[in-house]
């Protein structure tokens, strides 16, 4: 998704990019790298949905901080005042797709000289509290049941405590069965989605494999089309009862292919 950004950004000025782990397929999270301090922010995407990693902590930036927290967002305790704009879609750990969240300071606002469309221009909903158009109220809803219920639940430690419990069943397993093999460095593994292939050797299991879970119920576990493998999406809904299912799953096929 950050180039997915980084094409949008190109489309209204100069983008350098200035750590990427493209050179190893997207498996860990750079960490030597500078930014520039004469540029206008730094863009990060929190956690890679497609390839499994995440950065697990608030990091510094020289400049306003820029981040696409989309599938990670309410999944750990963010010290927000480290960034200058928070967005992403709420469809993964907030409610349904079609509402998007923004958090901005509002000393960022209004550094923009060309002009900005009224609906894109931030102020606009800043200046009418979210409610400058119709917007989609029953969906905005879903997310104010959403926040009450992560709320009532302990608040976002607790989503993190129960997302680490959930990512510690799942990467135990996958280091631990003879079958399998993680694709992430393990100190960049994502927590909300845990992308795994078969191990060296038993790469033509794969397809016998989500044969195997879609007979058990388990539905959604093919990696994304550009990756391949598996991934198991565990996001804040997710009962620690469903990972093990699945690790039950992958035991069972083990001693069965073995
Ligand atoms: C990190 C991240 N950013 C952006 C998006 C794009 O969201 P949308 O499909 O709502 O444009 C996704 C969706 O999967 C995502 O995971």
């Amino acid at each position: 998704m950050g180039k997915k950004a980084i094409a949008e950004a190109e489309h209204f000025g100069e983008v350098e990019v200035v750590a990427s782990s493209k050179d190893k397929n997207f498996s860990y999270i750079p960490k030597q790298y500078t930014v520039p301090t004469d540029v206008d922010y730094f863009h990060i995407t929190t956690n890679n949905t497609i390839f499994g990693s995440q950065i697990h902590t608030d990091i510094a930036s020289p400049v306003p901080l820029v981040a696409d927290m989309s599938s990670d967002i309410l999944s750990r305790p963010l010290d927000v005042s480290k960034y200058a704009l928070i967005y992403g879609g709420c469809q993964k750990n907030m409610g349904p797709a079609g509402v998007s969240f923004v958090i901005v300071r509002e000393d960022v606002l209004g550094h923009v000289e060309r002009r900005i469309p009224t609906m894109l221009d931030y102020r606009t909903h800043v200046e009418h509290s979210s409610l400058y158009n119709t917007p989609p109220v029953a969906s905005i809803f879903t997310v104010r049941e959403v926040l009450r219920w992560v709320k009532a639940e302990g608040g976002v430690s607790e989503m993190q405590q129960r997302a680490e419990a959930r990512a510690k069943l799942l990467y135990d397993e996958i280091d631990r069965n003879t079958l399998f093999a993680g694709t992430v460095a393990a100190e960049d593994r994502s927590l909300m989605n845990a992308c795994f292939v078969m191990s060296a050797g038993n790469e033509s299991k794969e397809q016998a494999f989500l044969e195997f879970v879609t007979k058990r119920n388990m539905i959604g576990l093919q990696g994304h089309r550009s990756v391949g493998g598996f991934r198991a999406s565990m996001y804040n809904a997710l009962a620690l009862e469903s990972v093990q299912e699945l690790v039950d799953c992958m035991k069972l096929f083990e001693e069965e292919n073995i």
